[in-house]
């Protein structure tokens, strides 16, 4: 990327300087053309060295450190970087990360997380922002919608005591006791 950007600087600067140069003599255009490659060097070394200043700006990275980006969000997996939380810890360490436990919006962002789950074999489950502990049996995203307000999810082994999804290899959601500690995701726009 950085690259092209510089090939097709260097050639449209040697385009835009060499363009009305055709009639002069061959002795004076050969010194202006020399002139002008200098001249075009000197431009590719300052747009080097502006284009190094931004790509290595912080202000310019998507994501912050252990932070994926995909397709416009940035991910935090908590696995092998953070002890295992409970459900309410776990959205906690995501709220204080100006994110929020992962709401799961279609196929291809199920893709995308199980895809990082097949990465840690470790990953026994995954808590997500999904819960029914205000009414028994309702189950809510974290931004408010209901379970199948984006897919047709379900949760299984729904039970008083197990408010609190988690996300299992293969795509199923299980209804799981919030106080059980595991591994999380969280997710922000980037
Ligand atoms: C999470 O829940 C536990 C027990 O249910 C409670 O002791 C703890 O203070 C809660 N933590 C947060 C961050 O809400
Ligand atoms: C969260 O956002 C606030 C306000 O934009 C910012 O001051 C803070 O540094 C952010 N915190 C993290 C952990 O990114």
């Amino acid at each position: 990327m950085v690259t092209a950007i510089l090939v097709l600087g260097l050639s449209l600067c040697l385009v835009l300087h060499a363009a009305p140069g055709v009639d002069q003599t061959s002795k004076t255009s050969e010194k202006k053309l020399t002139e002008r490659l200098q001249q075009c060097q000197k431009e590719h070394h300052d747009l080097n060295l502006m284009l190094q200043a931004v790509t290595q700006d912080s202000r310019c990275r998507l994501c912050p450190d252990g932070w994926l980006w995909w397709r416009g969000h940035c991910y935090f997996f908590s696995v092998g970087l953070q002890e295992n939380r409970r459900w309410n810890e776990s959205a906690d360490f995501c709220l204080k990360h100006n994110s929020s436990l992962a709401v799961i919006r279609d196929t291809a962002e199920m893709e995308f997380i199980q895809g990082v789950m097949r990465k840690f074999p470790q990953f026994p489950f995954l808590w997500v922002g999904l819960t029914d502990t205000e009414q028994e049996g309702q189950w809510l995203w974290w931004d408010g919608t209901d379970i199948q307000h984006y897919m047709p999810l379900t949760v299984e082994w729904d039970a008083d005591h197990r408010d609190c999804a988690d996300l299992r290899g293969g795509g199923s959601l299980f209804a799981a006791n919030c106080e059980a500690y595991g591994p999380w995701a969280c997710q922000r726009d980037s």
